[in-house]
């Protein structure tokens, strides 16, 4: 829809040669806005610029403001909030909104056990096949009923006691992904009543910056304002505001999962026959529905569903404590029926919860591979996120004074997925005694030299360098993990007993430690000595990227690495490139580049270089790639979905070989996306966007043809 479709006219206020009314005017106007609206809060499209719709939201603003007779409580100009209540008057709800059994297991038998009691009470025998399920995210908000009439927003309801709970409309109005007015389908009619029920949520990006905020408001002298401890409070507190202009600055947003009331279809009301039918009808209605929904087969669907989810919960922009599982068919659905309060055919099945209250028992500083200083909360045993947490990392000194993490506080510790358990918060109220707040040492805690923090910088660094046992330790654990030159066996325990009894002291000790140096260590059994021997022979033969990242250069990551390695083929170019042949590597900018000339302008390190060359590491070495064609540098490639042969990695590492950028995420930049199975929002945004698609195949025949390319122009160059 263009500006042009709707409003022909001009949408000069004044109207001087206006041939509209102004009725038709204020109309057009809010559905101009409704629908960028839509594309800017629900689709996160944009059609227009904001300062395009700011203007107008204004026109449409002034308009409302000279005839007030024509305001209307579903104008977009209603969203921005105002009215201040005393208190919240009751809803009833006409169909209660009910609550679902949880299964809280983290094993696949929740999602077994749901399978196996549909079954059941479908009367269903082992030869019947399998139930269709839609598996859903468990959104960590609070459930919200939306009811419309002749398709205009006209109450928003919490859930309270399931009977009845509290009208927030003028809150809800506030959230720009909820529709005042349910869009029009093509062949999809609006109800006369419907009611859209989901949960209301704030994403973590918005938490954190209303956080901010807080915080800034804090420093600035505002004492009734606070910090919020999660998005779901942050969330739970903004929908129940009195001061619907407060609500309308905590940033909240939507998705929609089930029905409530609705025109029954004898009376021209919709008729779905499946849970997923419907939520499609409410993404053409203009609301928000979760893209990872996903329609399964019976308890092995439901399984890879929850595994799949618990797997890339982290990446997920909001949080989840869960998965819940519906039985697709809304006749099955009312075949199977309630128990009590609780519907027959859908379950919840929760994640271990990933931020969990303790106790703070000491604070500790670690010094890591670099020197920096890093204060740890030691922390009375707590099960989070799936294992039992004894350490938090307080990040650095300004994060642990700004949290005012003190001995004997009660905290809220966060654990997701295999990130660093942190320290989110403190609960000042539980604070008992008077234990003085952390500080940072100005001396390492291991070795005694001095510490120090630069300029611009928010670590502490010890400034003892590979004088300091604890950074030597932490440098061969690097050297030796699994992603670098992969000694197994070379634990922390080992090289804590290698580095402190001298033993070892520099990375090519370790290669020279042979059975003997290994057998004189306490505890060291004769078949552990045989193994690590074995593991070190084993490590020798390496890569040049592996080999690379293991010497710790600062901000040289795995990826660096690869890059370095591919663009320059050989270690002693890597070692003798000038600041601006670095600068020519891809992701390299000036900080890694001056890391790399700092580090091999050391003798010690090349030295070290050398010994480990001496001592048997090798790895393959080739042409630098900047003399190699790179017929793809500039190209961006997208992947998405499950390929049939190729893993992800491969595919990737294909296209950067031929200097192809991958991406993460679809934007206009983005020249190729190559699609697999089950490829979700990724494809579709490609499409909008009308960006070349390919499969597999596509993607291989496009690189033999590459190659093809440079075997003809190779052949061409080499005539005389
Ligand atoms: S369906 C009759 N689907 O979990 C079924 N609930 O007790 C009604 N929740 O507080 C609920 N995500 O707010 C459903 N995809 C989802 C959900 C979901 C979160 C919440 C809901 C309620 C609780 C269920």
């Amino acid at each position: 829809m263009s500006t042009f479709d709707l409003f022909a006219d001009t949408p000069d206020p004044q109207g001087k040669a206006s041939t509209l009314s102004i009725v038709e005017k204020i109309q057009n106007l809010r559905a101009l806005l409704h629908h960028h609206g839509h594309c800017y809060y629900t689709l996160d499209s944009p059609e227009i610029p904001d300062t395009e719709y700011d203007k107008l939201f204004r026109q449409l603003q002034d308009l409302e403001a000279q005839h007030p007779e024509l305001q209307s409580a579903d104008s977009p100009t209603q969203r921005i909030g105002g009215r201040v209540l005393d208190t919240f008057a009751s809803v009833r709800h006409r169909i209660p909104m009910l609550s679902i059994r949880t299964e809280t297991d983290t094993e696949s038998s929740g999602a077994q056990a749901f399978d196996a009691r549909v079954r059941r009470e479908l009367g269903l025998d082992e030869l019947a096949p399998p139930v269709a399920y839609v598996a859903e995210l468990k959104f960590d908000g609070l459930a919200m009923s939306l009811r419309y009439e002749q398709g205009a927003l006209v109450n928003a309801a919490t859930r309270g006691d399931g009977e009845s709970g509290e009208d927030v409309t003028a809150n809800i109005r506030t959230i720009g992904q909820i529709p005042l007015r349910l869009k029009q389908g093509p062949s999809l009619a609006i109800p006369a009543v419907l009611e859209v029920r989901g949960e209301v949520f704030m994403r973590r990006d918005d938490f954190d910056a209303l956080n901010e905020r807080q915080r800034a408001r804090i420093a600035a002298g505002a004492k009734s304002e606070k910090t919020f401890v999660n998005p779901r409070n942050a969330a739970a507190g903004a929908v129940r505001q009195l001061d619907s202009g407060i609500a309308a600055q905590r940033p909240l947003s939507f998705f929609a999962y089930g029905l409530g009331d609705v025109t029954p279809a004898t009376d021209g009301g919709p008729t779905f026959s499946t849970h997923y039918e419907m939520l499609q009808a409410f993404k053409v209605w203009g609301f928000p529905v979760a893209e990872q929904i996903q329609c399964v087969q019976g308890a092995q669907g439901l399984v890879t569903y929850h595994q799949h989810i618990a797997q890339t919960r982290d990446r997920l922009s909001f949080d989840i404590d869960g998965v819940v599982y519906k039985v697709n068919s809304l006749a099955l659905q009312t075949q199977l029926g309630f128990v009590t309060r609780e519907p027959r055919w859908a379950v919840a099945h929760k994640f271990p919860a990933q931020e969990e209250l303790t106790t703070v028992l000491g604070i500790d500083v670690q010094v890591g591979r670099t020197g920096k200083l890093t204060p740890v909360a030691k922390l009375s045993p707590v099960f989070v996120g799936g294992v039992t947490v004894t350490n938090a990392t307080l990040h650095n000194e300004d994060e642990a004074r700004r949290k005012d993490v003190r001995v004997g506080d009660t905290v809220i510790v966060r654990r997701a997925g295999d990130v660093i358990p942190e320290v989110v918060s403190v609960l000042l109220d539980k604070r008992v005694g008077d234990a003085p707040p952390f500080c940072m040492p100005h001396s390492c805690p291991v070795c005694g030299s001095l510490a120090v923090r630069e300029e611009g910088e928010a670590d502490y660094r010890c400034t003892g360098g590979l004088f300091c046992s604890a950074q030597r330790k932490q440098a061969i654990l690097h050297f030796a993990q699994r992603r670098a030159v992969e000694v197994e066996g070379l634990g922390e325990k080992l090289v804590d007993q290698l580095v402190d009894s001298n033993i070892v002291k520099t990375l090519p000790d370790l290669y020279r430690l042979g059975f003997a140096g290994l057998a004189q260590l306490d505890r060291m059994a004769e078949k552990s000595a045989q193994n690590i021997v074995a593991a070190l022979e084993a490590s020798k033969p390496t890569t040049l990227p592996r080999f690379l990242f293991g010497l710790g250069i600062r901000h040289v990551g795995e990826a660096t690495a690869k890059e370095l390695a591919r663009h320059f083929g050989s270690l002693d170019r890597v070692m003798d490139a000038s600041e601006d042949a670095l600068l020519q590597v891809n992701d390299v900018g000036p900080t890694v580049a001056h890391s790399l000339l700092t580090f091999f302008s050391q003798p010690h390190n090349r030295e070290v270089v050398e010994q480990l060359r001496a001592c048997g590491l090798h790895w393959p070495e080739g042409e630098p790639a900047f003399q190699v064609p790179q017929p793809l540098a500039g190209q961006t490639f997208v992947l998405t979905g499950s390929l049939p042969t190729l893993s992800r990695d491969q595919a990737k590492e294909l296209l950067e070989a031929q200097g192809a950028k991958v991406a993460g995420s679809v934007s206009k930049k983005t020249n190729y996306i190559v699609a697999g199975a089950d490829a979700g929002s990724k494809l579709d945004k490609a499409r909008e966007l009308g960006i070349a698609i390919l499969d597999e195949e596509g993607l291989r025949n496009l690189l033999a043809k590459l190659q093809a390319d440079q075997a003809t122009s190779s052949t061409n160059e080499s005539k005389p």
